[in-house]
């Protein structure tokens, strides 16, 4: 017995230490910590329980066969963040540069597999090569098994990708089909083919970290949510993030005790919305001082900043969070917000997180790069995914909601269960400007003409009022008590039920 424990304790020993004491270093020397420090950062100390430990490739190829290392390259199990169960998978860069076998994607389906069984969230810690080269087919195999476990635990439980290293070629099509992808800066790096190729086919001269770097995706592409600064910020942050979800879509969202009382008020917020309709204001000084102490997560801060989405809690349950943002683009919405948001509000919708829309919108940007870019159709997936989505909905509109948009964004007409407007509320099809120069159009030449009846329209439509006495916003309420207002909503919509008619699929306009 003795024997076979000394031996347990010897091949854990090697498990441990993957590719070897010096990879470890060459790992650390690169600002990047290895496989099993990720995890010992991101689950509860002493929590977590690993699987497959001693699995090993199968392949003799190319001297294969003397170099097996026991685990092959990916660390796997399960632990809990902040007491909640996750399953993990770690890949470890020093071990083949982390690529995936057979053996290696079996191991991440196995976990995969137990989580949607269980109802617990899967955490991809990503780092490798890609394909183990001298397996070929065998490892483009195995990473359609992960594929398609990746799209039938969609909508099951949340999927989470943190990129932190290389992450190439067909590869990068597991975490694009994740939930959320976060990225560590300077060390991680996503795309399909490689500066080499891109150089060779299209003569572009790029870096690695200006064609898929955290930054060049968290600005300019949208593919990732998040930059952060290096691995330990990185899986803090990843532990923040999990206790605002729900662990399925069985689940209510997470409660979290807090001491900030439901009917807080806010004063602060009477003079938030500027007298000039022109000027603009920080959306999220609003969305700050509504929600619970203040806490809120944001969800792709560099990118399409005209919307703002994250998690926040009321009441120490979480919502979701989407919010026009005037200061950008004046908060038009355009193709990327569309996107941005729409893909959110239906992550919310799968897993019973309520949504909370605070509306100051003055329309869809105008203009042929939107146009030819496709707005119609993308514009659409944020429209489809409000309409489609049955968790509760809570609608504030505090200045503009005009045209198309004011129905996008979680209007009555869209199954808003709860739609209240500031009394600093326009809803209305256009601006008054713009309203009558079409409709008084003969008076144009006429500067007082056309004063007296912008006025007329200002008069008449920028306000919440016709709108209110249609029902389409059940009251008009103070700034300052919007806190109360959402909290008491909430609270009245807990145990909403809606279904949507039976179907296979719907077909959103992707
Ligand atoms: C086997 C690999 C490997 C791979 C790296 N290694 N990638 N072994 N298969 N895909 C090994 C290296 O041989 C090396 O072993 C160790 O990992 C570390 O690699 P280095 O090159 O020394 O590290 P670095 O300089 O940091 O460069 C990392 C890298 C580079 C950029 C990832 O290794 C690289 O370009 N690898 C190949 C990437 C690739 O083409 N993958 C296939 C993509 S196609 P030693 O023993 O020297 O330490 C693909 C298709 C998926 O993934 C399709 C899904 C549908």
């Amino acid at each position: 017995m003795q024997d076979i424990v000394a031996r347990l304790e010897d091949m854990r020993g090697r498990a441990r230490l993957g590719g070897g004491q010096k990879r470890i270093e060459a790992q650390h020397q690169k600002g990047k910590l290895s496989a099993r420090e990720r995890i010992d950062l991101l689950v509860d100390p002493g929590s977590f329980e690993e699987w497959d430990m001693f699995v090993e490739h199968r392949s003799s190829d190319f001297g294969m066969a003397e170099q097996k290392v026991p685990g092959d390259g990916v660390v796997t199990g399960w632990g809990t963040v902040n007491g909640r169960l996750v399953f993990v998978f770690s890949q470890d860069f020093t071990v083949f540069g982390g690529s995936l076998s057979e053996a290696h994607a079996e191991k991440i389906c196995k976990v995969m597999d137990q989580a949607m069984k269980v109802g617990a969230p899967v955490i991809g810690l990503n780092d490798s090569g890609g394909a183990r080269i001298q397996e070929g087919v065998a490892s483009l195999g195995g990473y359609a098994e992960v594929f398609q476990r990746n799209v039938m635990a969609s909508g099951v439980v949340p999927q989470i990708s943190m990129i932190m290293g290389p992450c190439a070629g067909g590869a990068v099509y597991s975490p694009a089909m994740t939930d959320f992808i976060f990225m560590v800066k300077d060390s991680s790096y996503m795309f399909v083919t490689g500066p080499d190729v891109v150089k060779t086919v299209t003569h572009e001269t790029v870096t690695h970290e200006q064609l898929g770097g955290a930054v060049t995706h968290t600005t300019k592409s949208g593919v990732a949510d998040l930059a952060l600064e290096n691995d330990v910020e990185a899986l803090l942050q990843l532990r923040r993030f999990i206790d605002f979800l729900p662990s399925s879509n069985r689940e209510r969202p997470p409660l979290r005790p807090t001491a900030d009382e439901a009917d807080r008020p806010e004063p602060s917020l009477d003079t938030l919305v500027p007298a000039n309709p022109n000027k603009p204001y920080d959306m999220k000084e609003l969305i700050l001082k509504v929600v619970d102490e203040g806490d809120f997560f944001e969800i792709q801060p560099s990118y399409a900043g005209n919307i703002i989405i994250g998690f926040a809690r009321m009441q120490g349950s979480t919502v979701g969070i989407v919010a026009n943002q005037p200061m950008v683009l004046a908060g038009c919405l355009d193709i990327d917000s569309a996107k941005k948001a729409g893909r959110f509000v239906r992550f919310c919708d799968c897993f019973n997180i309520p949504i909370v829309t605070f509306v100051d919108v003055p329309g869809f940007l105008p203009g042929t790069k939107q146009e030819y870019g496709g707005i119609i159709k993308h514009g659409a997936k944020l429209l489809f995914a409000y309409a489609e989505a049955t968790v509760p909905k809570v609608t504030v509109i505090t200045r503009k909601a005009y045209g198309g948009a004011y129905d996008v964004m979680s209007s009555k007409h869209l199954r808003g269960d709860v739609n209240y407007a500031w009394p600093t509320a326009e809803i209305a099809v256009m601006g008054p400007k713009g309203a009558v120069e079409i409709i008084f159009r003969g008076d144009i030449g006429d500067a007082e003409k056309i004063e007296a009846r912008t006025e007329e329209y200002r008069q008449k439509f920028a306000n919440p009022f016709v709108a209110a006495s249609r029902g389409y916003i059940d009251d008009v309420i103070k700034p300052r008590n919007t806190r109360r207002r959402i909290c008491r909503a909430l609270a009245m919509l807990r145990d909403k039920q809606l279904e949507n008619p039976w179907k296979k699929h719907d077909n959103i306009p992707l």
